[in-house]
């Protein structure tokens, strides 16, 4: 029995799904237990690329049975076409092979057309959420106003909590927002209907996972944002609206603390962000230019071009706390390449003294001035590179001052995109079983 949790370290899109993909290999389960469709992993298994929203990045290896938990926010109209893509895919999905929980939350109509007229009457201050109506719907779970999967199949239940919730709903998008009202026959025949094509799939995901361990089965928990997206430990207000860190794939997919094994950060060799909110170490040069050309950092969700900077390691010292981390997987070294010198943070000056975290207040935050470490860069393509021994020496003593400095060792160096591009020094699941053992 072994599991291991998959977090990423910075503002989201670290990696995640390229490395979700590779551990499944060893993984019986893959199990999604917070966000929902604002979430982009991108998958490219030979050659051909897939990104996926809400069904788990194990999908793509036959056997492997994903689960979508409690803790997930579902758009089922995202889900049934997403499924509609890995059938084109080649790949065809079965209730045996995905499993959504009865408990997670459903994102309707109105969630999306909160989101977006919130957002649109912000102006200069949105938080520049991607749209999909995250923030309102776990709004409602939270108020017990929601509406859960197993509500969609129950014509009577549903019209119930559509009657107990519209009228506000509707009050907020005409006078407030001076949106068109949403007719909730409509919204009913409309969620009636996904709930009838989604019913075999629905299931008590927690019981499901709780099998799965007493028949000693490897299982992986794919995180999905960042660290400092969560919305207690995040750069809040500037974050999403659920808990992204490990100790929530507890909560979000219903089992206890002590089923978790291993904690698996991924960190990119620099940082990105999407949306509004401070960035320390941002650069709007033709480095932070290379970054993105090179990187290709344009949103898997929105397509928007993603900020980028240098690497901030108060920001990965965090997530190694908040965390637990046990290794990371360091990803996209190889954009690094051909810059001729690096810099990584690795504390900040503020206000005369020297943190070594981020400062809770952001004002604060922004009048923090990065502390910078620099670097030899290197000329050599790394997309070929299988073995540590052989990345050129300045990538060697970039990766080993990291560590140095976080203390955790690296499991796994990404060197591209491609499944293959991987140097794995430790494998996650051996490490997990381990300490699965001496629980
Ligand atoms: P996620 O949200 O954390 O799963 O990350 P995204 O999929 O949104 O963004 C990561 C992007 O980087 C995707 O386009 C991946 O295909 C790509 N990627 C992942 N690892 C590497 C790597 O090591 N090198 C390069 N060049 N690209 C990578
Ligand atoms: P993955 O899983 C990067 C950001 C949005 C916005 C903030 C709130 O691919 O790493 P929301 O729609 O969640 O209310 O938006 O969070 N955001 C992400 N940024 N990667 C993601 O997911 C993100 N999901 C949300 O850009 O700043
Ligand atoms: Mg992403």
């Amino acid at each position: 029995m072994s599991t291991v949790v998959v977090i990423g370290t910075q503002w989201g899109d670290e990696g995640k799904g390229k490395v979700v993909d590779l551990l499944t290999a060893r993984a019986d389960c893959v199990v999604r237990f917070q966000g929902g469709n604002n979430a982009g992993h991108t998958l490219v298994v030979g050659g051909r690329k897939i990104i996926l929203h809400l069904t788990p990045s194990g999908i793509l290896h036959p056997g492997t049975v994903c689960l979508i938990g409690n803790g997930v926010v579902v758009d089922p109209k995202v889900l049934l076409e997403e499924l509609e893509r890995l059938k084109d895919f080649g790949v065809l999905i079965t209730p045996e092979r995905l499993v959504v929980s009865a408990y997670a939350h459903v994102i309707m109509p109105y969630h999306r057309l909160l989101d977006v007229a919130r957002e649109n009457r912000k102006g200069q201050g949105r938080i520049g959420t991607t749209g999909r109506g995250i923030g309102p719907c776990y709004e409602d779970k939270v108020a017990r106003t929601g509406v859960r999967m197993h509500h969609l199949l129950n014509e009577k239940t549903l019209r119930h909590r559509l009657e107990e919730t519209l009228e506000e709903k509707n009050f907020m998008l005409s006078h407030y927002y001076g949106q068109a009202p949403v007719i909730l026959e409509n919204v009913l025949k409309e969620y009636l209907d996904y709930g009838r094509r989604l019913a075999p799939f629905v299931a008590d995901v927690s019981t499901r996972l709780h099998e799965a361990l007493q028949s000693q089965k490897a299982i992986l928990f794919e995180g999905a944002q960042g660290t400092h997206l969560d919305v207690d430990h995040g750069t809040y207000p500037f974050v999403t609206s659920s808990n992204t860190v490990a100790g929530n794939a507890c909560c979000g997919a219903g089992l206890g603390p002590t089923a978790i094994h291993h904690v698996l950060g991924i960190m990119k060799a620099y940082t990105t962000r999407v949306g509004g909110g401070p960035f320390p170490t941002e650069l709007t040069d033709q480095i932070g230019e290379h970054m993105r050309t090179c990187g290709g950092e344009f949103g898997s969700t929105t397509g928007r071009p993603r900020r980028c900077g240098w690497l901030d390691l108060s920001v990965v010292k965090d997530a190694v706390r908040l965390n637990g981390l046990a290794s990371l997987a360091v990803t996209k070294l190889d954009v690094l390449t051909g810059l001729p010198r690096l810099r990584m943070a690795v504390q900040y000056r503020c206000q005369g003294n020297v943190l070594d975290r981020l400062p809770p207040e952001l004002d604060r935050l922004e009048q923090c001035d990065p502390v910078y470490e620099d670097f030899d860069g290197w000329e050599q393509d790394l997309r070929q590179v299988r073995r540590f021994e052989d990345l050129p020496s300045a990538a060697r003593r970039y990766l080993e001052a990291v560590q140095d400095h976080l203390g955790i060792p690296f499991s796994i160096i990404s060197v591209g995109p491609g499944r293959e591009q991987t140097i794995v020094l430790q494998d996650p699941f051996r490490l997990a079983s381990e300490r699965g053992f001496s629980n």
